[in-house]
């Protein structure tokens, strides 16, 4: 199995790759995945998720046909750069999602009452992101399966009571696909000392 890389430079060069080589994705990484995704926390250890790890090439042929006749992805004039390479980065892989090796599908139980289902999942969807940063696969997190939650419940036999969070295309990045270091609003902008908007101050660079 491929050697690990150190926790903070997966997470700070973990980003979203869309453009995959078509080779196979070897089982005992995938397994690896999994292994991470089911150490991620979840409320009151519930542990209501379930993770579909989708190879076959009719059902993956199916899921393409969904993206192919949903919405595409509107890149308007007014959006900059990183915005437009974003959206046609996604429309690309939108455009191809069955030619992704592996799909695993995050599925999480609704829990009658609680406030947000997907508190539960998500912190596997990221676990599953950085092991496969760590294990030189590329992965994003996608979202709109939403748009065909029916269909894909009924193509893979998913039940009632559980709904999917996210879709996660998985394989080795393409040529000229590469990993972070990804670019984020700067941590004075977003982070606060004791009160919203009081810029957050380290004390050890005082
Ligand atoms: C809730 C959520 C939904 C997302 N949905 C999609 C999606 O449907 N398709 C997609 O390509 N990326 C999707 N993304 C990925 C974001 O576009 C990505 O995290 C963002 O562009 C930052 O990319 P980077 O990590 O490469 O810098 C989603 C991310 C989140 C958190």
């Amino acid at each position: 199995m491929a050697e690990g890389i150190d926790l903070f430079e997966a997470i700070d060069t973990q980003r979203a790759i869309r453009y995959f080589r078509p080779d196979p994705v070897p089982d005992e990484l995938i397994t690896r995945l999994l292994q991470a995704a089911i150490k991620g926390p979840s409320g009151g250890i519930r542990q209501g998720w379930g993770f579909i790890v989708i190879r076959d090439p009719e059902i993956r042929r199916k899921i393409g046909d969904l993206y192919r006749t949903g919405s595409t992805f509107e890149i308007r004039p007014d959006m900059t750069a990183q915005e437009r390479r974003v959206y046609t980065a996604a429309q690309h892989l939108e455009d191809h999602m069955d030619e992704v090796p592996v799909l695993i599908l995050a599925c999480i139980q609704a829990v009658p009452g609680a406030t947000v289902s997907g508190g539960s999942i998500f912190p596997a969807v990221q676990n599953i992101l950085l092991a496969a940063r760590g294990l030189g696969l590329g992965s994003a997190l996608t979202t709109r399966q939403t748009r065909f939650e029916a269909e894909i419940k009924s193509m893979l036999d998913i039940p009632e009571d559980v709904m999917t969070a996210a879709l996660l295309p998985v394989g080795f990045p393409a040529d000229g696909s590469r990993y972070g270091p990804t670019r984020r609003r700067p941590l004075e902008e977003v982070a606060f000392s004791d009160r919203w908007g009081r810029g957050w101050q380290d004390d050890t660079s005082a």
